[in-house]
Protein backbone atom coordinates (compact mmCIF):
# COMPACT_ATOMS: atom_id res chain seq x y z
CA UNK A 1 0.00 0.00 0.00
CA UNK A 2 0.97 3.49 -0.68
CA UNK A 3 2.23 5.73 2.17
CA UNK A 4 0.84 9.21 1.84
CA UNK A 5 3.80 11.75 2.74
CA UNK A 6 3.68 13.73 5.99
CA UNK A 7 5.76 16.82 5.92
CA UNK A 8 5.61 18.10 9.67
CA UNK A 9 6.99 21.26 11.11
CA UNK A 10 7.83 21.20 15.00
CA UNK A 11 8.48 25.01 16.26
CA UNK A 12 9.82 23.66 19.01
CA UNK A 13 10.18 26.64 21.61
CA UNK A 14 9.70 29.48 19.10
CA UNK A 15 7.13 31.96 17.76
CA UNK A 16 4.25 33.90 19.61
CA UNK A 17 1.19 35.01 18.16
CA UNK A 18 2.02 37.18 15.50
CA UNK A 19 4.25 34.40 13.92
CA UNK A 20 0.60 32.53 13.12
CA UNK A 21 0.79 34.93 10.10
CA UNK A 22 3.03 32.16 8.30
CA UNK A 23 0.38 29.54 8.74
CA UNK A 24 -1.91 31.31 5.45
CA UNK A 25 1.04 30.44 3.08
CA UNK A 26 1.50 26.67 5.02
CA UNK A 27 -2.28 26.24 4.75
CA UNK A 28 -2.55 27.49 1.06
CA UNK A 29 0.34 25.30 0.15
CA UNK A 30 -1.33 22.62 2.37
CA UNK A 31 -4.40 22.51 0.21
CA UNK A 32 -2.75 23.28 -3.32
CA UNK A 33 -0.90 19.71 -3.03
CA UNK A 34 -3.38 17.80 -1.13
CA UNK A 35 -1.44 14.09 -2.07
CA UNK A 36 0.77 15.18 0.87
CA UNK A 37 -0.38 15.74 4.79
CA UNK A 38 1.09 18.61 6.12
CA UNK A 39 0.97 19.32 9.95
CA UNK A 40 2.57 22.60 11.74
CA UNK A 41 3.46 21.17 15.76
CA UNK A 42 3.49 25.04 17.05
CA UNK A 43 3.94 25.69 21.59
CA UNK A 44 1.00 24.58 23.00
CA UNK A 45 0.17 28.02 23.85
CA UNK A 46 -0.78 28.54 20.35
CA UNK A 47 -2.53 25.12 19.13
CA UNK A 48 -6.04 26.56 20.26
CA UNK A 49 -4.89 30.37 18.36
CA UNK A 50 -3.71 28.11 15.08
CA UNK A 51 -6.56 25.96 14.73
CA UNK A 52 -8.88 29.62 14.80
CA UNK A 53 -6.42 31.14 12.20
CA UNK A 54 -6.28 28.22 9.63
CA UNK A 55 -9.12 25.92 10.56
CA UNK A 56 -8.40 23.17 7.25
CA UNK A 57 -4.35 22.50 8.01
CA UNK A 58 -3.47 20.30 10.60
CA UNK A 59 -1.74 21.56 13.97
CA UNK A 60 -0.43 19.34 16.85
CA UNK A 61 1.23 19.48 19.84
CA UNK A 62 5.14 18.84 21.08
CA UNK A 63 4.69 16.25 23.89
CA UNK A 64 1.74 15.52 26.44
CA UNK A 65 1.95 13.56 29.71
CA UNK A 66 1.04 10.02 29.84
CA UNK A 67 -1.11 10.15 32.23
CA UNK A 68 -4.78 11.41 31.48
CA UNK A 69 -5.01 13.95 34.46
CA UNK A 70 -3.48 14.43 37.91
CA UNK A 71 -0.94 15.97 40.32
CA UNK A 72 1.77 16.85 37.50
CA UNK A 73 2.42 20.59 37.80
CA UNK A 74 2.91 22.56 34.27
CA UNK A 75 2.36 19.46 32.32
CA UNK A 76 -0.15 19.00 29.41
CA UNK A 77 -2.34 15.84 28.69
CA UNK A 78 -3.22 14.06 25.58
CA UNK A 79 -7.33 14.82 26.06
CA UNK A 80 -6.27 18.95 27.04
CA UNK A 81 -3.98 19.31 23.24
CA UNK A 82 -7.12 17.32 22.01
CA UNK A 83 -9.69 20.21 23.25
CA UNK A 84 -7.41 22.76 22.00
CA UNK A 85 -7.74 21.24 18.72
CA UNK A 86 -4.82 19.40 17.95
CA UNK A 87 -4.42 16.39 15.42
CA UNK A 88 -1.17 14.98 16.15
CA UNK A 89 1.69 14.55 19.39
CA UNK A 90 4.98 14.91 19.11
CA UNK A 91 6.27 12.49 21.51
CA UNK A 92 10.26 11.49 22.62
CA UNK A 93 11.68 13.98 20.71
CA UNK A 94 15.53 13.67 21.29
CA UNK A 95 15.85 17.23 23.21
CA UNK A 96 13.07 15.87 25.87
CA UNK A 97 14.84 12.72 26.46
CA UNK A 98 18.06 14.71 26.66
CA UNK A 99 16.63 17.55 28.65
CA UNK A 100 13.79 15.65 30.54
CA UNK A 101 15.36 12.49 30.94
CA UNK A 102 12.56 10.93 29.51
CA UNK A 103 12.90 7.13 28.49
CA UNK A 104 11.36 4.43 26.37
CA UNK A 105 9.14 3.57 28.97
CA UNK A 106 7.47 7.30 29.27
CA UNK A 107 7.52 8.16 25.53
CA UNK A 108 5.45 4.90 25.23
CA UNK A 109 3.25 5.55 28.22
CA UNK A 110 2.64 9.32 26.58
CA UNK A 111 2.13 7.36 22.66
CA UNK A 112 -0.65 5.29 24.49
CA UNK A 113 -2.12 8.70 25.60
CA UNK A 114 -2.44 10.65 22.59
CA UNK A 115 -4.15 7.37 21.03
CA UNK A 116 -6.43 7.23 24.61
CA UNK A 117 -7.45 10.46 23.33
CA UNK A 118 -7.95 10.25 18.89
CA UNK A 119 -4.42 11.87 18.85
CA UNK A 120 -1.53 10.71 16.07
CA UNK A 121 1.26 10.16 18.20
CA UNK A 122 4.74 11.05 16.08
CA UNK A 123 7.31 9.03 18.06
CA UNK A 124 10.74 10.18 17.66
CA UNK A 125 14.14 7.86 17.66
CA UNK A 126 17.78 9.29 16.80
CA UNK A 127 21.09 7.95 17.74
CA UNK A 128 23.78 10.30 19.23
CA UNK A 129 27.01 11.63 17.15
CA UNK A 130 28.91 9.00 19.78
CA UNK A 131 26.81 6.10 19.61
CA UNK A 132 27.27 6.50 15.53
CA UNK A 133 31.11 6.68 15.50
CA UNK A 134 30.86 3.61 17.53
CA UNK A 135 29.02 2.06 14.91
CA UNK A 136 25.91 1.74 17.29
CA UNK A 137 23.19 3.62 15.47
CA UNK A 138 20.76 0.69 13.87
CA UNK A 139 20.67 -1.06 17.94
CA UNK A 140 20.23 2.09 19.54
CA UNK A 141 17.38 3.22 16.95
CA UNK A 142 15.86 -0.17 16.89
CA UNK A 143 16.13 -0.63 21.00
CA UNK A 144 14.11 2.58 21.29
CA UNK A 145 11.73 2.08 18.69
CA UNK A 146 11.29 -1.62 20.73
CA UNK A 147 10.67 0.09 23.88
CA UNK A 148 8.88 3.22 22.17
CA UNK A 149 6.04 2.23 20.19
CA UNK A 150 2.76 0.78 21.88
CA UNK A 151 2.38 -2.46 21.40
CA UNK A 152 -0.86 -3.34 19.38
CA UNK A 153 0.20 0.03 17.41
CA UNK A 154 -1.66 0.96 14.32
CA UNK A 155 -0.75 3.41 10.93
CA UNK A 156 -3.81 5.62 11.59
CA UNK A 157 -2.29 6.92 14.96
CA UNK A 158 1.32 5.80 14.74
CA UNK A 159 4.07 7.90 12.91
CA UNK A 160 7.87 7.62 13.22
CA UNK A 161 10.20 9.71 12.88
CA UNK A 162 14.28 9.13 12.83
CA UNK A 163 15.95 11.81 13.80
CA UNK A 164 19.51 11.46 14.25
CA UNK A 165 20.99 13.63 17.02
CA UNK A 166 23.93 14.96 15.58
CA UNK A 167 21.61 16.48 12.81
CA UNK A 168 19.41 18.15 14.64
CA UNK A 169 19.70 22.18 13.74
CA UNK A 170 23.25 21.42 12.50
CA UNK A 171 22.72 21.52 8.70
CA UNK A 172 24.77 17.96 8.83
CA UNK A 173 23.00 15.08 7.10
CA UNK A 174 23.36 11.68 7.18
CA UNK A 175 24.50 10.21 3.22
CA UNK A 176 20.96 8.71 1.61
CA UNK A 177 22.31 5.42 2.00
CA UNK A 178 22.82 5.52 5.66
CA UNK A 179 19.23 7.15 5.78
CA UNK A 180 17.85 4.45 3.68
CA UNK A 181 19.41 1.74 5.71
CA UNK A 182 18.03 2.89 9.24
CA UNK A 183 14.53 3.52 7.59
CA UNK A 184 14.73 0.10 6.15
CA UNK A 185 16.11 -1.35 9.95
CA UNK A 186 13.51 0.79 11.90
CA UNK A 187 10.47 -0.99 9.90
CA UNK A 188 11.93 -4.37 10.30
CA UNK A 189 11.70 -4.20 13.90
CA UNK A 190 8.22 -2.56 13.26
CA UNK A 191 7.59 -5.98 11.52
CA UNK A 192 8.52 -8.08 14.43
CA UNK A 193 6.18 -5.99 16.87
CA UNK A 194 3.59 -5.33 14.26
CA UNK A 195 3.80 -7.47 11.58
CA UNK A 196 2.34 -6.95 8.41
CA UNK A 197 0.80 -3.30 10.14
CA UNK A 198 4.14 -2.02 9.65
CA UNK A 199 3.81 -1.68 6.02
CA UNK A 200 1.32 1.23 6.62
CA UNK A 201 3.26 2.96 9.17
CA UNK A 202 4.69 6.37 8.01
CA UNK A 203 8.81 6.60 9.02
CA UNK A 204 9.60 10.25 8.59
CA UNK A 205 13.19 11.40 8.47
CA UNK A 206 14.10 14.94 10.41
CA UNK A 207 17.36 16.62 11.16
CA UNK A 208 18.34 20.00 8.96
CA UNK A 209 15.62 18.61 6.41
CA UNK A 210 15.46 21.71 4.23
CA UNK A 211 14.12 23.27 0.31
CA UNK A 212 17.64 22.19 -0.94
CA UNK A 213 18.15 18.60 0.34
CA UNK A 214 14.39 17.84 0.95
CA UNK A 215 13.74 16.53 -2.39
CA UNK A 216 16.77 13.88 -2.09
CA UNK A 217 15.87 12.98 1.45
CA UNK A 218 11.89 12.24 0.50
CA UNK A 219 12.86 10.15 -2.35
CA UNK A 220 15.03 7.43 -0.32
CA UNK A 221 12.71 3.84 0.54
CA UNK A 222 11.19 4.02 3.11
CA UNK A 223 11.35 7.21 3.67
CA UNK A 224 7.37 8.87 4.18
CA UNK A 225 7.58 12.39 4.96
CA UNK A 226 9.96 14.95 6.89
CA UNK A 227 9.87 16.24 10.46
CA UNK A 228 10.99 19.75 9.50
CA UNK A 229 12.48 22.25 12.69
CA UNK A 230 14.21 25.59 11.61
CA UNK A 231 12.82 25.35 8.05
CA UNK A 232 9.09 25.21 9.29
CA UNK A 233 9.79 28.35 11.19
CA UNK A 234 8.81 30.01 8.03
CA UNK A 235 6.21 29.46 5.01
CA UNK A 236 8.96 30.33 2.45
CA UNK A 237 11.40 27.74 4.21
CA UNK A 238 8.88 24.87 4.30
CA UNK A 239 6.84 25.32 1.54
CA UNK A 240 9.85 24.05 -0.76
CA UNK A 241 9.47 20.88 1.44
CA UNK A 242 5.77 20.38 0.60
CA UNK A 243 6.32 20.65 -2.76
CA UNK A 244 9.04 18.46 -2.70
CA UNK A 245 7.18 15.90 -1.06
CA UNK A 246 4.20 16.62 -3.49
CA UNK A 247 6.21 15.67 -6.55
CA UNK A 248 6.98 12.45 -5.23
CA UNK A 249 3.15 11.40 -4.41
P1 LIG B 1 15.98 20.95 12.38
O1 LIG B 1 15.15 20.75 11.13
O2 LIG B 1 16.04 22.36 12.84
O3 LIG B 1 17.32 20.28 12.26
O4 LIG B 1 15.20 20.18 13.56
C1 LIG B 1 14.76 18.89 13.35
C2 LIG B 1 13.91 18.49 14.49
O5 LIG B 1 14.38 18.30 15.61
C3 LIG B 1 12.47 18.37 14.25
O6 LIG B 1 11.83 17.75 15.31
Amino acid sequence: MARRKLIAGNWKMNGHLDHLRELHGIDKAAKAHPQVDVAICPPATLIAPAVARVPGLAIGAQDCHGADKGAHTGCLSAAMLKEAGAHHVIVGHSERRADQGETDADVRGKAEAAHRHGLTAIVCVGETEVERDAGDAEVVVTSQVAGSVPSGATADWLVIAYEPVWAIGTGRVPTLEDVAAMHAAIRAKLTEMIGDEAENVRILYGGSMNGDNAADLLAVDNVDGGLVGGASLSADKFIPIVEAGAALA
